[in-house]
């Protein structure tokens, strides 16, 4: 196991009618004004940011609201908002809604101390050393931002998606989580969180790291949690204690507990990433395609972690061949992010005719030439896993 450092300062309040208590915990932060950033209407239709607005009234802490993120959000509503912070001053912000929201929520916050241009952050040029406190009231569980300290925003002009990860600035100060407040989420939207908080586990499983049993056991167990819930949710959408176990397991898959010693991939994020900069996709249902691609390559070319995956997971005989088990744990997979209704193909994503040269260069543009993860990838092993997508 590798040595780690490991810090989540993150308040949790979980359960039904936890976002009315977004105004005490913003006034218990000795926050007086805040920005409350949101996405495209959700929370304006399900009465969410009314909740927030008054809770927020009666405790005494006045707000400017910021709406309209879309989902891949994208550098210009950022600079706006920033712009908005630095007329109206906030003390913290307050972003309603999934990683979309959480996340334009975090590069703003980290601009708003920010000289220059916020995407020096993204593009490598800056270091995230301050940035404004953040409070969530979660409405989808997929990214796990609402956990994370990272943040994920494209660039319209140079069409890049580019992911930036701190320890602990970025990680919101309080996160509240409220399971009745996703059942109003389109299966689709569903399914796509599960398949994202899946990816956030596996892709810290595929290590290189030896010795690293704990880990490996959480991530399994989360998944096979995750599999049982996911079809109870599919099923019945109003169940509670299904959506507040998927809830609650999207935040465990990406708040670092899984990764903790061990070297993480990211590999599959990065091939999925170039598809949404490039296509706009959901992130959950591009990752429903990519990972059983790059399962499926791995199975001729690193198939020990996939095989053994296979075998723990869905029980797959321990005799067969590391190759054939790994094909296989990729099947399973595939047949299982079908069952959610899913894509697992470029062609059900809605991407005909790819350019995978390009798509290649993208990834290794953004992620290293070469990609150093599970396996190191140069130019010929991405485009491969791309052409598995098909
Ligand atoms: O915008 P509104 O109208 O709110 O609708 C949203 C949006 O259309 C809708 N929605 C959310 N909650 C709802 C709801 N509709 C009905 N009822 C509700 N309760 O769902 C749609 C998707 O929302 P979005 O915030 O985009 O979803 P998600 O949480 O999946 O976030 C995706 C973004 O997060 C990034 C992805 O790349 C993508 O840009 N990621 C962020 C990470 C991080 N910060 O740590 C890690 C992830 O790997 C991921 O890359
Ligand atoms: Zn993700």
């Amino acid at each position: 196991m590798d040595n780690f450092s490991f810090y989540t300062p993150t308040r949790y309040k979980f359960g039904r009618g936890v976002e009315n208590m977004v105004g005490e915990m913003a006034r218990n932060e000795g926050w007086r004004t805040v920005l409350i950033i949101y996405g495209g209407g959700s929370a304006i239709r399900s009465g969410l940011l009314e909740k927030v607005c008054t809770s927020l009234s009666q405790a005494g802490v006045s707000f400017v609201t910021f709406g309209g993120i879309k989902p891949n959000p994208t550098d210009g509503p950022v600079r706006e908002a920033i712009g908005m912070c630095r007329r109206c001053n906030p003390d913290g912000i307050i972003a309603v809604g999934g990683g979309s929201v959480i996340d334009t929520a975090k590069a703003v916050a980290a601009g708003f101390y920010h000289d220059g241009d916020f995407w020096d952050f993204f593009a490598g040029k800056a270091p995230v050393e301050k940035a404004l406190p953040i409070g969530v009231v979660l409405t989808i569980p997929a990214a796990g931002s609402e956990g994370s300290g990272n943040a994920v925003i494209t660039n319209t002009e140079t069409g890049q998606k580019i992911s930036i990860r701190t320890e602990f600035v970025l990680r919101p100060v309080f996160s509240l989580l409220d399971p009745e407040l996703t059942y109003t989420l389109p299966a689709a939207q569903t399914a796509a969180g599960i398949a994202d908080m899946m990816a956030h586990i596996m892709e810290r499983y595929f290590t290189t790291t030896e010795g690293v049993e704990v880990t490996d056991r959480l991530a399994e167990g989360l998944l096979m949690a995750i599999m049982d819930q996911a079809k109870v949710v599919m099923a019945e959408p109003e169940n509670y204690d299904a959506r507040a176990n998927i809830m609650w397991s999207g935040t465990l898959a990406h708040n670092g507990i899984c990764g903790c010693g061990r070297r993480e991939d990211w590999g599959s994020h990065g091939l999925e990433h170039v598809l949404s900069a490039e296509y706009g996709v959901t992130h959950g249902a591009g990752l429903a395609v990519v990972f059983p691609a790059w399962m499926t390559f791995m199975a001729s070319h690193k198939p020990a972690k996939v095989a053994q995956l296979g075998q723990r997971v869905f029980g797959i005989p321990a005799d067969l061949s590391p190759e054939k088990g790994a094909l296989e744990t990729a099947t399973k997979f595939r047949g299982f992010f079908k069952s959610l209704g899913l894509p697992t193909t470029l062609g059900e994503l809605g991407i005909e005719g790819a350019d995978f040269g390009y798509l290649t260069r993208c990834f290794l543009r953004d992620k290293g030439n070469p990609f150093k993860g599970y396996m190191t990838l140069g130019p010929e092993e991405v485009e491969a896993i791309y052409r598995l997508m098909v």
